[in-house]
C-alpha cells in the first residue's frame, strides 16, 4: 500500500504527466517500441528520485513494460503530491509526499527496499547506502543499480575504494547525453527560475556568484550572464577556473566573492562552501543559495538562528553583525524546491539513459561485477540520435572514405 499526502490529488497529478509525456518523446517513442515485448517482465524496479511529472513518465513507462514499480522521493522536501498521487492510481507502490522529517524519509526507504527490488535506479545515493548498510536489507539480491547525479556517484567511488560495493552500479550522470544537458541546461534554466520565485527580483546589473564550475556551474553562469549579471565563479579546480577565466567570466576566490556578490549559487556538491566567515563578510542584504544535491554547501545553521521566512522559499537572516542576509529554500535544491525542477525535453535525456541502462544490468548483471561501470557508449549515442531525431536535426554520416582517412597515418 502506497503512502501519499492526499489521493484526490491524482487528476491534476494526470494534467501534469500528460504535459510531460508530450514533451518527452526520446523517452516515449523508446517505450513504445518495448511495449509488446514487455522486457521488465517479473522484475522488480525500485526508483528514488525527485517526484515529479518528468519522473512519473518513466515510472509509468517502467510499469507498462512489464515491470513492478516501487518508489520514495530522492529528497525529502521536493516532492509534487499531486505527482505521487498520479502514480498511485497508476498500480504504482509510491511512499514519497512533501516535508517530511528526517526519519519519514528513511521509513520510505525502508518500506520501498522491502518490495526486495532486482534493480535500484537512485538519485543521490540515499537508497542505495541504505541497501548496503542497513543489515535488514543485507540479504537483498540486487542484479545493479543506476545512479543519476553527481553526489550518488561520488559516494559510491568512496565505497567502491574500500572495497565496499555489492553490486554493480551504472554511473548514469555521466553519459555524455546526460551531465551535458540535464546537469548544464536543467540545472541552469530551473536554477533561475526557482531564485526568481523566491526573490523576484532582477538578475540584470547584479554581480551573481556561481561557486563551482562543474556541468551544473557552467549551466547555472551561462543563464545568469544571459539575464545580464555579471557573473563571478569561484573553484578549486585549476582547469575549471582557467575554462571560466576564458568564458568571459571574473574568478574571485571565495573570500574576495563573498565580499562583492548581491546573488550567490552553490553549485559544487562539496560541504563548507560558503562559510560563517563569508556570511559575516558580505553585503547587507546579499541573497544565497544551493543547487547542489545536499543542503551541506552553505553554512545554514550560523543563518538560521535569527530568522523569518519573508516570502514563500526565502528567509532573512540576521547575523550576529547586524547584517540581513537572505537565505532561497533554506539551502536546499533550490531549483527543486522554489521551482519545478528540470524541463522535461532534458529530462527525456537522461531518463532514456536510465532505461536502456536499466535493460543493459537485466541482460549483462551476471557478467557484471560490483563496482562503477560507465552508461555504454552505444547507450549514450542512441540517445543523442534519438534526440536529435525527435527534433528533426539531420546529420551527416562519415562516408567510407572518410573512415578510411581516420584509420590511416
Ligand atoms: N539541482 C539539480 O537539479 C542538480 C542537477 C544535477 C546535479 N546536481 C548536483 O550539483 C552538484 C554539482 O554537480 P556537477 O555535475 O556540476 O559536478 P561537477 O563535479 O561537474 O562540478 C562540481 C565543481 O565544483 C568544484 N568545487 C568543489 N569544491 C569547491 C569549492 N570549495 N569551491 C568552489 N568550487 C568547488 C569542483 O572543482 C567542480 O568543478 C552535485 O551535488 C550534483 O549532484 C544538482
Amino acid at each position: 500500500m502506497s503512502k501519499i499526502k492526499d489521493k484526490s490529488l491524482a487528476k491534476n497529478g494526470q494534467l501534469g504527466y500528460k504535459w510531460a509525456h508530450a514533451h518527452m518523446q526520446i523517452l516515449t517513442n523508446s517505450i513504445k517500441r518495448l511495449e509488446k515485448s514487455k522486457p521488465l517482465k517479473g522484475i522488480t524496479l525500485a526508483f528514488c528520485l525527485q517526484i515529479t511529472k518528468e519522473t512519473a513518465v518513466l515510472l509509468v513507462g517502467a510499469k507498462k513494460l512489464g515491470a513492478h514499480v516501487v518508489a520514495c522521493g530522492g529528497n525529502p522536501l521536493t516532492t509534487q503530491d499531486d505527482i505521487a498521487a498520479f502514480l498511485d492510481s497508476q498500480g504504482i507502490q509510491i511512499y514519497a509526499w512533501s516535508g517530511q522529517t528526517k526519519p519519514e524519509y528513511e521509513w520510505c526507504h525502508a518500506q520501498v527496499l522491502s518490495h526486495k527490488p532486482q534493480i535500484i535506479t537512485d538519485d543521490g545515493g540515499d537508497l542505495n547506502t541504505r541497501a548496503h548498510f542497513d543489515k535488514k536489507f543485507k540479504h537483498l539480491k540486487v542484479f545493479g543499480a543506476t545512479e543519476e547525479t553527481t553526489t550518488g556517484i561520488n559516494r559510491y567511488r568512496a565505497m567502491q575504494k574500500k572495497g565496499l560495493l555489492r553490486y554493480p552500479i551504472i554511473a548514469v550522470n555521466n553519459a555524455k547525453t546526460k551531465m551535458m544537458f540535464d546537469n548544464k541546461y536543467g540545472t541552469g534554466q530551473s536554477t533561475i527560475d526557482g531564485y526568481l520565485h523566491a526573490m523576484n527580483l532582477l538578475f540584470a546589473s547584479k554581480r551573481t556568484v556561481v561557486c563551482g564550475y562543474g556541468w551544473v556551474g557552467r549551466g547555472v553562469a551561462q543563464k545568469c550572464a544571459g539575464m545580464g549579471s555579471k557573473v563571478i565563479v569561484t573553484e578549486v579546480d585549476p582547469i575549471k577556473a582557467l575554462e571560466a577565466h576564458m568564458d568571459g567570466f571574473e574568478v574571485l576566490t571565495m573570500n574576495e566573492a563573498a565580499k562583492t556578490g548581491d546573488v550567490f549559487i552553490t553549485c559544487t556538491g562539496m560541504t563548507q562552501v560558503i562559510t560563517k566567515k563569508h556570511l559575516l563578510a558580505m553585503k547587507n542584504g546579499a541573497i544565497v543559495g544551493n543547487v547542489g544535491h545536499f543542503d551541506v554547501e552553505i553554512d545554514t545553521k550560523s543563518l538560521l538562528i535569527h530568522s523569518r521566512e519573508v516570502r514563500p522559499n526565502l528567509d532573512e537572516c540576521i547575523l550576529k553583525n547586524g547584517k540581513n542576509i537572505y537565505l532561497v529554500s533554506k539551502g536546499r535544491v533550490a531549483n527543486l524546491i522554489a521551482s519545478e525542477g528540470h524541463p522535461p525535453e532534458v529530462m527525456a535525456l537522461s531518463f532514456s539513459n536510465q532505461l536502456h541502462s536499466i535493460l543493459y544490468i537485466l541482460r549483462n548483471h551476471k557478467k557484471m561485477k560490483p563496482q562503477i561501470y560507465d552508461v555504454p557508449k552505444e547507450i549514450d549515442n542512441q540517445v543523442a540520435l534519438d534526440a536529435l531525431d525527435s527534433m528533426n536535426v539531420k546529420i551527416d554520416r562519415l562516408t567510407k572514405r572518410q573512415i578510411s582517412y581516420r584509420q590511416s597515418w
